[in-house]
């Protein structure tokens, strides 16, 4: 008898909560798996003690995305975004980006900035989607790894306070 695939709107749902410290074993090995210079462990866990904004996106108990936010006076810096491979082009990178805007808008911060290389296409098209503009280039920002070259970094901006209206 023939078996028919779920479509992939209908694959189970996302939780979001925040990154807990044992997550963090998990978590560095999936930034190994999907980063050329990865976090360490040490990396997220000072990032946790820091209290930045860490959270996870889970699936039946798998966490198959995370993203990392700071907060500063009047500004925030999104730091990590990711997906894992087999849960991208579903709108899992554009939910967790928008929540941890969310995050930070409720936090007073009027900008957002991040950075991102050059050649990332997939990352630079979801970051204007949502509305980051470039405003600065890091020439050779990312040191080269075992894998990749030196590269140049984009920094990129987003107006995170309501706009006003008429004037007075
Ligand atoms: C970048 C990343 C987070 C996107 O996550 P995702 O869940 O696949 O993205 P979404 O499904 O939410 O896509 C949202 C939008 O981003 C853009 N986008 C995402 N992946 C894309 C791709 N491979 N090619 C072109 N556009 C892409 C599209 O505009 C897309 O909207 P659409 O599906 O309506 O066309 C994911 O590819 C990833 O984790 N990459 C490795 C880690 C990384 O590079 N993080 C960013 C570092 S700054």
């Amino acid at each position: 008898m023939a078996t028919i695939a779920p479509a992939s709107g209908l694959r189970p749902a996302v939780a979001w909560r925040p990154l807990e410290p044992g997550d963090l074993a998990y978590v560095a090995a999936l930034e190994r798996q999907i980063h050329a210079a990865p976090w360490s462990i040490g990396n997220f866990r000072d990032a946790l003690a820091a209290g930045y904004c860490a959270m996870v996106g889970e699936r039946e108990g798998r966490i198959v995305a995370f993203g990392v936010l700071t907060l500063a006076p009047g500004e925030a810096q999104v730091l990590n975004v990711s997906v894992v491979p087999d849960a991208r082009r579903e709108g899992l990178g554009r939910t967790l980006l928008r929540r941890l805007i969310e995050v930070a808008a409720r936090a007073g911060a009027e900008q957002c900035f991040l950075e991102v290389r050059v050649s990332n296409a997939p990352a630079l098209a979801l970051y204007a989607a949502e509305g980051f503009e470039p405003v600065a280039r890091r020439d050779d920002y990312y040191p080269a790894t075992a894998t990749t070259p030196r590269e140049d970094a984009l920094v990129l901006r987003r107006d995170l306070a309501p706009r006003r209206t008429g004037g007075g």
